[in-house]
Order: C-alpha cells, then sequence, then structure tokens
C-alpha cells in the first residue's frame, strides 16, 4: 500500500531521531512491500528563523493532507530564557494541535525488563510497570485566555473546559480500558478547581455507560506519589491538558528514560506521533540523543494505519537492542559500551530487514566487531 506521511523534524534533536525513525519506516517498506511518501514540514524555532511563523500554512496543509504524521520535538533555549519573546516555538505545535483536532493524547508508559536497573527506583517496586495516560490536548490552561498587565505585576491564564471536550476523550479512554486491564484513574484537583469538578461529573455519568470498567479517582498530587511508590497500581488514567504534561514526565522516570515513551495524538481528522521528550538541546547535533521514543512513534503510526504487524517488528526489533545492549548512552548498561543514535537506528533498520534471532553475531556486526565466532 502507499501512504502520505508528513515529516517535522522540529528543533533540536529533533531531526536526528526523526532521521531514525525513517530509516526504520523504510526498511518496514522494504521488508513488508509498502510505499511511504514523505513531506516534510517546518515548525518551531526553524520555522519562525526560515518564515517569522513557528507554524507556517504550507505545514498546516501537508499535515492535511498526509494519512499520518511523524513529529520530533519543539523549542530552543533562546526562547526559554527570554519570557518576553512574543512569539515562541511551542505556539506552533499548540497551534498544529488545535488547528487539526488532536484533542487526546496518549502515552503509553511500560518498565521494560531489560531497563529495570536504569531507573533510580527499586526494581521490586517498577517490573511489570504498564499504564497508559489519555490526556486531554486541547483544551483547559493551556488555551485559555492569557495576560500580563500593563504595569507587568500580574498574570493570569485561564483554565476552561466544556462537558463536550471532556466527553470525546473519556469515551476513548474507557474504551482503551476494555481492551485492556478494565480500570480508569480520573487524575484532577476536584478538592481545589472548579474545571475539575466538571470532569469527575461528566466522567462519572460516561463510566455508567463502561459498566465492566471501574472508574476512580485520584488527585493529581497523590497520583504523581503513587506513580513513584506503586506505579503497577495503575491501568488507564485519564487527565485535563496540564496535569497530563506534568504526570507524564514523572512517569518517565520508571522507565528507564524519557529517551524511550512515545505517543500519539489523535482527533477528529488526523493522527500525529512523537516523542514525549523535548529538544535536549545539550545534546543537538552530537549523534547522543536515544531515537527509541522517535521509532516507538512511528510503531504507534503504523498501528493507527493499521499495519499491526509491521508495527509488531518494529517493536521486536527495539525489544532486541535493548536485549543486547545495543543502546544510546542514557540506557546503556554498566558493562556495556553506548552506541551512537545513527547506529540504534541502522541496527533496528537491518533487524527489521532480516529478523534473524538466530544470528548471535548481530550486535557485534553493529558494534563494527569481530563477526566470526
Ligand atoms: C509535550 C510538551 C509540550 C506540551 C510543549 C513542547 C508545548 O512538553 O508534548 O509534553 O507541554 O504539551
Ligand atoms: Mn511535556
Amino acid at each position: 500500500m502507499k501512504y502520505n506521511i508528513a515529516v517535522i523534524p522540529g528543533d533540536g534533536v529533533g531531526p536526528e531521531v526523526v532521521a531514525q525513525a525513517i530509516k526504520v519506516l523504510d526498511a518496514v517498506a522494504e521488508a513488508y512491500d509498502h510505499i511511504f511518501i514523505y513531506k516534510e514540514a517546518k515548525l518551531g524555532s526553524c520555522a519562525i528563523d526560515k518564515t517569522g511563523n513557528p507554524l507556517p500554512k504550507e505545514t498546516v496543509d501537508i499535515c492535511n493532507t498526509a494519512d499520518a504524521i511523524l513529529f520530533g520535538a519543539v523549542g530552543d533555549p533562546k526562547y526559554d530564557n527570554d519570557p518576553k519573546a512574543k512569539i515562541r516555538p511551542e505556539q506552533g505545535l499548540l497551534n498544529l494541535r488545535r488547528a487539526l483536532g488532536l484533542y487526546c493524547n496518549i502515552r503509553p508508559v511500560k518498565a521494560y525488563d531489560n531497563l529495570l536497573s536504569n531507573s533510580p527506583l527499586k526494581r521490586e517496586i517498577i517490573k511489570n510497570t504498564d499504564f497508559v495516560i489519555y490526556r486531554e490536548l486541547t483544551g483547559g490552561i493551556y488555551f485559555g485566555e492569557k495576560k500580563l498587565s500593563q504595569d507587568e505585576q500580574t498574570a493570569f491564564d485561564v483554565s476552561s473546559y466544556s462537558v463536550q471536550e471532556i466527553s470525546r476523550v473519556t469515551h476513548l479512554a474507557f474504551q482503551a480500558a476494555q481492551k485492556r486491564r478494565n480500570k480508569v484513574t480520573l487524575v484532577d484537583k476536584a478538592n481545589v478547581l472548579e474545571t475539575s469538578r466538571l470532569w469527575r461529573r461528566t466522567v462519572t455519568e460516561i463510566a455508567k455507560e463502561y459498566k465492566d470498567v471501574e472508574l476512580e479517582y485520584l488527585f493529581v498530587d497523590n497520583a504523581a506519589m503513587k506513580m513513584i511508590l506503586n506505579p503497577t497500581h495503575f491501568d488507564v488514567i485519564l487527565t485535563e491538558n496540564l496535569f497530563g504534561d506534568m504526570i507524564s514526565d514523572v512517569a518517565s522516570s520508571l522507565s528507564g528514560s524519557i529517551g524511550i515513551l512515545s505517543s500519539s495524538s489523535i482527533g477528529t481528522k488526523n493522527g500525529l506521533f512523537e516523542p514525549i521528550h523535548g529538544t535536549y538541546s545539550q545534546a543537538k547535533g552530537k549523534d547522543i540523543a536515544n531515537p527509541l521514543a522517535s521509532i516507538l512513534s512511528a510503531a504507534l503510526l503504523l498501528k493507527y494505519l493499521g499495519l499491526y504487524e509491521e508495527a509488531d517488528a518494529v517493536e521486536r526489533a527495539v525489544d532486541k537492542s535493548l536485549a543486547l545492549g545495543f543502546t544510546t548512552q542514557d540506557i546503556k548498561r554498566k558493562i556495556q559500551k553506548s552506541t551512537t543514535t545513527s547506529k540504534v537506528g541502522d541496527f533496528i533498520a537491518d533487524y527489521i530487514l532480516n529478523q534473524d534471532d538466530s544470528n548471535m553475531n548481530f550486535r557485534n556486526i553493529h558494534m563494527g566487531q569481530s563477526t566470526i565466532i
């Protein structure tokens, strides 16, 4: 089959990790006889430099006509340290989410057996962690009115939610729970916030349609703690935009590295697939960033296109690289040397093309070491 894929490398290490995901998609195309047509588009700091706009119209057009979108990362330290900047790279991503109606962000969190010792948390606590965060992505405080007073002494950001915005993501979370372990945890701050109370009321009502799914409520502060103390407690977490952003970074500590967590954003028109990590600008151009989050985002993209066998091959190749310790430095094991971003991409692409589990020399070949047993 033929698919049009919009590719938005973005800023920082975005282009380096997305290049590995493309390598992997090319291997999938070859092994499974597909054609992927890529159209590259600009977003973020690189788009501001070129056009003055973090989200050029051309980028929205390319995304609108694509079957799916592969995204890297957005942001630049020169804006982080300049609170006065009126135009910011992140606006590009937020506006794209809005323009494409990507209201549901799905972030799977898994503790890989091969990475248990990479987490600062005890292995017996994180072992078997397997949950997914359903984060509302186009509402709440991210998109409410914002203002800085004339004298610059006061500022506000409005958080607002409608029943309709809450309902559509809630249905997706409950449907996901039905295919998993039948539990939804609604994370909010209903002891303080009116919006959270609307979430509770709406979600409680919708839960009646899903009798086989258990619904529990947790305040966000408590949920963040529980995620560290007892992560296997969770199955599907449903939450608003800002809380979802925060707890997904907390959750990354369970997986050994934020460099391996991928995400899908879905909604009314299209699907966008991206790592949950940011631009990691200190690593830009050094070929050291972990490409697995981007490669696993490509696997999610394949599932979105209905290519399950292909996605499974990508995930097995990633598992293989972890099992053999063929990884970047953020997740290397003590006794092993780490390798580079591009070599991890080569390894995974090659594994998809060969899928030869019997080849004990696979790691050595890629490490550029002896190939003779
Ligand atoms: C994320 C990011 C974005 C967000 C930023 C880059 C705007 O942190 O996708 O988690 O806050 O949503
Ligand atoms: Mn974030």
